[in-house]
């Protein structure tokens, strides 16, 4: 297989990861098994600095059910597709329930030998959480994504195949119609990813990776929002970069909001209180100590994410509450050895979750859209792939259904790998001609504008209108504000992107911004409300 031909800050790979999640290392360790060359490149310091390390539910293992018991696939494709509100991809929710405990023996517990929790008898600890019909939710404690990401980290860290770039940034992606300089290159219809330019930021210089084929693992979005569960990095930048290449995105409207995230009146913090705790006999109650989710829905503290989100939105709005509780009094297991870290964030926070109810509020947490693939993780961009939260599989519909995110990551991330060592094996990488016709990153401006009050003030511009206009509960009028603000913003930022030295301060407000603007034009567009789409007008 090809290997990596590097020129200092200028490189061609067979395949660029960027991202390195639980799908990002899914998908680099498929396609380093079959013997490919990877290069895998993240923005911190470690694989472990985006939203898979934070997840605490868990992940679906529907095939872990009691012996003799009848599969429990049909039930879940059920649960995904009424949590979805029936607007899910059908191929891609039965995709997943059919290859879904496949993946998690073969890549979790055969290979990376996550230690998931078990009972006393041997048989694996399953819990449940909100829309599920069944316990069917493999954990470790409540830091099941922190586990799984020691266990693939290491997997990854010691394969020969995959070479790893930390603390890169990820700038634009190369096109041959955008960057190719060679002019026959423009008028070819079928434009093609050639990499991407990623900023290292220890230099602070940009690098140029021509790669064969590329592949998008970034993340999630939910740092565009005021409140967010979401990893300090989690600014929408594969989405950002996939809109600028005019590759098709997907379900944009449809931002998840956790019910529980930890309010503390002097900290825009919002650590995530696990939805198990619900699964497990937590119930939300008031101001006045009344358990009111029975009132919006009958599955009550059980019923799917966005039920719950806009019912508590609504108990806030009426009774001017600024946040509701969380009654963990009824959870049968010890606190603090189920619940670890929500039993420390919470003690770091001043509140004892042995004697108290715990304040919460809903906070932006999981992107439903994104960038359109198929079964595969194949874009609309020929030698492009998307996976994980960046991605728009369809799986997940109006709304997700709890738990499902690890495990989308990691089948389609195991999937992508497959399909590309399948076409590496048949297809051409890129010619040398067409390498060499794409330059290097030029400076367009060299002012050194990157002040940081600027910045500060455009992230607050946006996650204010993010909350406020395109948050839980929307209407025509806060829409089309939005999108007048954030299309103006838009618009400002990228003639100052044009005058300044890039930062990777200035690169995540420039994708967080086109980010916020593409969600809000899609929010504005659909006039229907469904799922997370909650329109009140
Ligand atoms: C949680 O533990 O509540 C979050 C899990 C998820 O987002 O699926």
């Amino acid at each position: 297989m090809r290997s990596c031909i590097v020129e200092s800050s200028r490189r061609h790979v067979p395949v660029l990861i960027i991202g390195s999640g639980v799908a990002g290392c899914t998908a680099a360790l498929t396609l380093a098994d079959a013997g490919c060359e990877v290069l895998l490149i993240n923005a911190g310091d470690t694989l472990a600095d985006g939203n898979s390390d934070l997840a605490q539910g868990g992940i679906i293992y529907h095939a872990a059910q009691k012996p003799g018991a009848p599969s429990d696939a049909h039930a879940l494709e059920k649960d995904i597709l009424v949590a979805g509100h029936e607007y899910n991809y059908r191929k891609a929710v039965r995709h997943l329930c059919q290859q879904g405990p496949r993946c998690v023996d073969s890549m979790l517990i055969e290979r990376a030998k996550i230690a998931f929790d078990r009972n006393d008898d041997g048989s694996y600890h399953l819990t449940r959480e909100g829309g599920h019909s069944a316990p069917r939710i493999l954990h470790c404690a409540d830091y099941s994504g922190h586990a799984i990401m020691q266990g693939l980290s290491a997997q990854v860290e010691a394969h020969a195949n995959i070479t790893r770039l930390p603390r890169r940034t990820a700038i634009d992606l190369l096109t041959s119609r955008h960057q190719a300089r060679a002019s026959q290159c423009r008028y070819e219809v079928d434009n093609r990813c050639l990499g991407a330019y990623v900023l290292n930021n220890d230099s602070g210089e940009p690098e140029t990776i021509l790669a064969d084929w590329t592949v998008l693992a970034t993340g999630g979005v939910g740092r565009i929002f005021l409140h967010s569960t979401n990893a300090p990095g989690c600014v929408g930048t594969g989405v950002a970069m996939a809109f600028r290449a005019g590759v098709a995105l997907a379900n944009m409207e449809f931002m998840q909001f956790h019910p529980t995230a930890l309010y503390e009146e002097r900290s825009h913090r919002r650590s995530l209180i696990t939805e198990a705790m619900r699964g497990e006999g937590a119930r939300l109650l008031d101001h006045k100590g009344r358990n009111f989710m029975r009132d919006y829905d009958p599955r009550g503290d059980l019923a799917p994410r966005d039920v719950v989100a806009q019912a508590m939105m609504d108990e806030m709005l009426h009774t001017g509450a600024p946040c509701l509780y969380l009654d963990v009094s009824g959870v049968k297991q010890d606190l603090p050895t189920r619940f670890p870290t929500v039993y420390r964030n919470c003690r770091e926070a001043g509140i004892d979750i042995l004697n108290e109810p715990i304040p919460v509020v809903p906070a932006a947490h999981y992107f439903c859209g994104g960038i359109l693939t198929d079964l595969r993780g194949r874009t609309s961009l020929n030698g492009l792939y998307a996976i994980g939260e960046c991605s728009c599989t369809g799986l997940h519909g109006a709304n997700r259904l709890a738990s499902t995110s690890l495990l989308e990551a990691l089948v389609w991330g195991m999937d992508c790998g497959t399909d590309l060592v399948h076409r590496i094996r048949k297809e051409r990488g890129l010619s040398r001609q067409l390498a060499d016709a794409i330059p290097d990153w030029q400076h367009e401006g060299n002012e050194r504008l990157d002040d940081p009050a600027l910045v500060a003030q455009d992230w607050a511009t946006i996650r204010n209108t993010m909350w406020n206009y395109v948050g839980i509960a929307r209407t025509e009028a806060r829409l089309r504000r939005a999108f007048e603000d954030m299309r103006d913003l838009v618009r400002h930022i990228h003639d100052f992107y044009k005058r300044t030295r890039i930062t990777r301060r200035l690169v995540e407000l420039f994708h967080g911004a086109q980010t916020a603007y593409s969600i809000t034009q899609a929010a504005l567009r659909n006039r229907t409300g469904i799922g997370c789409h909650h329109r009140i007008d």
